[in-house]
């Protein structure tokens, strides 16, 4: 094709993608449906990819990400929204179980039992009451900030207005979802891609009008901050929320045991197209409240509950290209660009194949039809390919061996299982190959490091491109002047990003070395190595020292993450960026748990077998009253708690340094 004809196209693709913008942000009212509008995107980006000259301000690839409409307040949650893990198989569950059985010490044969529900595919919403009355709903946002989108929840006929129940708590966050039901979804099918689209559009229209006008429903499920509310479980508290007006789901079940969930699941998946609203799985809660605050919480997820999802929705499509993207570990994971299809409301594009042994054993090519998986938010992946359809012609894949920085790639040995990786990796050389440091880049500005607002994966690419940014610390020295002028942006624009950069020089010890994107230290071991470590001196004279003796106490950390700290710190680039990043940025000192607990000041460690609990509680016990868990015996330890059948070595070198030594009993008395 000509340039002026792909000039003439795009401009007329863009000139469109405008024009309904305005319909769907501006006027609320959209002329096309929702995966209409999603392909016109993605046709205007894969052609900007196809021809490096093609450039539009209003281009789709402009506007970062989703951003929810401005015209709500953002308010802080009192109590975190989190998200759940996921579980696909029995496997999966049987894991869980075993992790909580551990955790909580709990005998093998014990039952559990769970609240199990339908998890619905909606909009999480959180109702705040207080003295009865509802007085404000916020969405999910972040989890840590949502939208005041009271007026919105308001119109909804299922949200109860006013309580008045003698035991309802004079304040409580009553939480659930907003969804719409599948009959009522036909009505309006034609502007939404799926019910659940459906549901997050009425919701943040401007006008509650509007919204009114859509059928929402409601159902509770949990609670975020509540006032003196003593329930002992789960399902005590869901026929509560029924007592108090609010519908509950009728399917909710107590459940005990593996098998019956996996019965319970298997009737569910298949009643699921008789039942008149979307649910993607069901989700498991430990039922007794007692022990759901023992399990506590992960960084995001509690630990008490999980999502065993239904199978995914699939689509048969065609690979039209295999590429190679290198994460920021230097994992090289293959990426089928496949014809866009619409699966189960999404238009899909990209599947991923996971790693070279996939590709070799279900012999992927391109060119096949393939089948194209795709269960809730989890990424799309191709499950098989339909030989007959494939051409004679058809040449095998080859996996390239080297990482398109021109590095030779290795696969890891395992020591446990004596067995190479299937993951091909480009040598941890971190910001000296410049694909992964674009990743790396991506990781530093992301939501959970750094999260400067507005820095998105295409600006990271796009200041990449223009070389302003090749190093972390370039981030803190940009060039506005040269960024105003650039196309898409302006003084505005600039100035915002200037703000949203400086006001996040001042960053905690932990969030400062996840964001560093060290291989095995992620946001678990960041905190960890933070709240050991203390201050940023502390972490920064770590690539002084000739060993690291001192990380081997810090319970968690094991020789797989000292590694690839040592690693880290012996790249001379790396060194010299930290050296750069110490000179910009207030690196604040790792705060405490609750640096007034009993057990202040003090470190422990334990020996043998504890009774009724796991060494995992126990830790998580001595560091919710401000001690610290060391895992050898050494000068720096002050208790050593010994179990069952402890250690007789461990007792000995104690006693030869007049470390105490005491019972689990003991121990427990210290507290209380
Ligand atoms: S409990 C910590 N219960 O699933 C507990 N969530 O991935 C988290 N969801 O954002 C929420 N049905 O939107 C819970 N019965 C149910 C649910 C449910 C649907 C959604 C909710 C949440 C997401 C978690």
């Amino acid at each position: 094709m000509k340039i002026s004809k792909i000039e003439k196209e795009y401009l007329k693709k863009i000139k469109l993608f405008q024009e309904y913008n305005k319909y769907y942000y501006e006027k609320n009212n959209p002329k096309i449906t929702d995966s209409e509008f999603d392909l016109l995107k993605k046709e205007i980006i894969e052609l900007e990819k196809k021809h490096k000259f093609l450039k539009s301000k209003i281009s789709p690839s402009n506007t970062v990400g989703f951003t929810p409409s401005k015209n709500f307040k953002k308010v802080k949650h009192k109590i975190q929204m989190l998200s759940l893990s996921n579980a696909f198989n029995e496997e999966d569950l049987e894991n869980f179980e075993k992790k909580i059985r551990n955790f909580l010490s709990l005998k093998e044969d014990a039952e559990i039992e769970y609240s199990a529900e339908p998890k619905i595919d909606g909009i999480s919403a959180s109702l705040t009451y207080k003295d009865g009355k509802f007085v404000q709903g916020l969405s999910r946002g972040d989890g840590k900030e949502g939208e005041d989108i009271t007026e919105n929840l308001k119109t909804i006929k299922d949200i109860p207005k006013v309580i008045n129940e003698k035991n309802f708590p004079s304040e409580i966050d009553i939480r659930g979802e907003v969804f719409i039901q599948n009959d009522d979804f036909k009505k309006i099918d034609d502007k939404f891609a799926n019910p659940r689209n459906a549901a997050s559009g009425s919701l943040r229209q401007k006008d509650p009008t509007v919204t009114s006008k859509i059928p929402l429903k409601f159902i509770a499920y949990t609670f975020g901050f509540a006032k003196k509310m003593h329930f002992q479980s789960q399902s005590i508290f869901l026929n509560n929320l029924k007592k108090w007006g609010f519908k509950t789901n009728e399917y909710n079940k107590k459940i005990k045991g593996i098998k019956n969930l996996i019965l319970n699941h298997e009737y569910l998946e298949k009643k699921r197209k008789d039942i008149n609203f979307d649910i993607d799985g069901i989700v498991y809660k430990i039922n007794d409240f007692e022990l759901q605050k023992r399990l506590g919480y992960v960084t995001n997820a509690p630990r008490w509950a999980i999502a065993h999802k239904f199978s995914a929705n699939s689509s048969v499509s065609k690979i039209l290209d295999i590429e190679i993207q290198v994460g920021r570990t230097g994992a090289l994971t293959p990426v089928a660009k496949i014809k866009p299809v619409n699966i189960g409301g999404v238009i899909v594009s990209n599947a991923t194949l996971h790693n070279e042994d996939e590709i070799v054993r279900k012999d992927i090519r391109v060119g096949d039809t393939v089948t194209v998986e795709r269960a809730g938010d989890v990424i799309p992946h191709v499950v098989s390919v339909d030989l007959k359809k494939r051409k004679k012609d058809s040449k095998k894949f080859i996996f390239p061996t080297k990482c398109p920085c021109g590095f030779e790639t290795t696969k890891d040995f395992n020591e446990v299982t004596k067995k190479f990786d299937a993951v091909r990796r480009c040598p941890d050389r971190g910001f000296d190959c410049d694909i992964m440091a674009i990743e790396k880049l991506k990781h530093f500005v992301s939501k959970e490091a750094f999260n400067i607002d507005g820095f998105g994966k295409k600006i990271v690419e796009n200041f990449w491109k223009l070389k302003l940014i090749k190093f972390p610390q370039d981030i803190f020295k940009l060039d506005y002047k040269k960024i105003k002028n650039l196309d898409g942006w302006g003084n505005l624009s600039a100035s915002n990003l200037k703000y949203a950069i400086e006001s996040k020089k001042n960053i905690p010890l932990d969030k400062f070395i996840y964001s560093l994107g060290i291989r095995h230290i992620g946001q678990e071991n960041a905190k960890l190595l933070a709240r050991h470590l203390k201050t940023a001196n502390n972490f920064f004279n770590l690539s002084l020292k000739k060993d690291t003796h001192e990380l081997k106490n810090i319970d968690g950390i094991g020789d797989t993450q000292i590694k690839s700290i040592v690693n880290f710190f012996l790249n001379k680039t790396n060194q010299n960026f930290l050296h750069e990043l110490k000179k910009i940025l207030e690196i604040k000192d790792a705060i405490l748990l609750n640096q007034s607990g009993l057990l202040k000041n003090k470190t422990f460690m334990f020996t043998g077998k504890l009774e009724n609990m796991s060494r995992a509680e126990a830790k998580s016990i001595i560091e919710e009253n401000s001690g610290k868990i060391i895992s050898n015996v050494n000068k720096k330890l002050d208790y050593l708690i010994i179990g069952e059948k402890p250690t007789t070595k461990k007792i000995n070198l104690a006693k030869e340094l007049n470390i105490k030594i005491i019972t689990q009993k003991e121990w427990i008395k210290m507290l209380n």
